[in-house]
């Protein structure tokens, strides 16, 4: 079995004109637009649909603020929905569309579905820097363009009360693979089908919450760009730019009227099952700040990262400060 990420990312909103014109100025392509639903369609297959709050072709909520109200995953082959479905049953209840989707919940309440997804390739784009005794560009600027268009969906980001129970249940159920665990904050895992570090990140909260998703563009130039028109359009960021050390991806959030956050990144870390994943301290981990440094920064934090020697150990018992990791020299 493989899963090739978030096939259908499906949001209930409060206001689907301001939740649309959010979409359209943040480079996605809508390929339906009535006044029930309007979806996108990204470059790879996948899709963003935003639909009334009130509509019944949602699933129950499992949070009370406006948000995404499913996650559908994209599985590789119907045999392998076939068995993942069977395996699901087991212990929840897993219902069926006509189309052939899969409906449950995940180990926090979440919802959940699976469907066959024949993800296509992503064209290949080149984009070379310079460096002093590195020149790979002579006699030709960057190139640029005037709107970013994200290109797919690399994670999606949700608040869980207990971790361990989320991460497990991806991990043992799923097939993720823990990447990295930032200490106090949350667990990265990917899916077994893509490379990107993260398919899904659960950060420690008091209650279960929608957060963000990324969606993927060619390079920081893309990022600036996006930043600069949303901001044009009226659209918040609370961030700004900056880099996750973890992950390697630069990243510019901004406020979306449809629940929660929706993310412009770009040169992030592709990893195979020989990455060990790393133990962050969160600050030093997380943030990397390309415009100005935040207040609660101003004093560098301390280069804390080191590697984990079993990825199964336990969020909590990492967070809690336990020898379960190797220092790495990484300054
Ligand atoms: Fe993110």
């Amino acid at each position: 079995m493989a899963l090739l990420g978030v096939q259908s990312l499906i949001y209930g909103v409060d206001d689907l004109e301001a939740a649309s014109r959010f979409y359209d100025d943040f480079g996605l392509a809508a390929t339906r637009r009535d006044a029930a639903v309007v979806e996108y369609t990204l470059e790879d297959g996948a899709s963003v649909v935003l639909r009334r709050n009130d509509d019944p072709a949602l699933p129950a909520r499992f949070t009370s603020a406006p948000g995404v109200r499913e996650v559908i995953w994209g599985v590789d082959t119907s045999a392998a929905l076939e068995a993942l479905g069977a395996s699901l049953a087991a212990d929840r209840k897993v219902t069926r569309d006509a189309d052939g989707t899969l409906h449950t919940t995940d180990a926090s309440g979440i919802a959940i579905g699976f469907r066959v997804f024949a993800r296509k390739p992503l064209e290949a784009v080149t984009s070379t820097e310079n460096a002093p005794g590195q020149v790979r560009r002579w006699n030709e600027h960057r190139r640029w363009v005037r709107r970013a268009q994200p290109r797919c969906m690399n994670h999606v980001v949700f608040g869980v009360p207990d971790v361990d129970a989320a991460a497990t249940f991806y991990r043992e159920r799923l097939g993720f693979r823990v990447t990295d665990v930032s200490r106090g904050l949350g667990v990265f895992l990917r899916c077994d089908g893509r490379a990107e570090h993260h398919s899904i990140f659960f950060l420690k909260t008091g209650i279960v919450s929608w957060h963000h998703v990324a969606f993927a563009v060619q390079n920081i130039d893309e990022v600036m760009v996006g930043a600069d028109h949303m901001q044009r359009c009226g659209w918040k960021s609370d961030l700004g730019v900056g880099r996750h050390r973890i992950s390697s991806s630069v990243f510019y959030y901004v406020n979306n009227p449809a629940g929660g956050m929706s993310e412009y990144s770009a040169d992030t870390d592709y990893l195979t099952d020989a990455w060990q994943p790393r133990l962050w301290e969160p600050k030093f981990g997380n943030w990397h700040w390309v415009g100005k440094v935040p207040d609660a920064f101003m004093n560098e934090p301390d280069w804390d990262v080191s590697i984990i020697d079993d990825p199964t150990r336990p969020f909590a018992e990492l967070s809690a400060g336990a020898p379960a990791a190797k220092p790495m020299n990484n300054g």
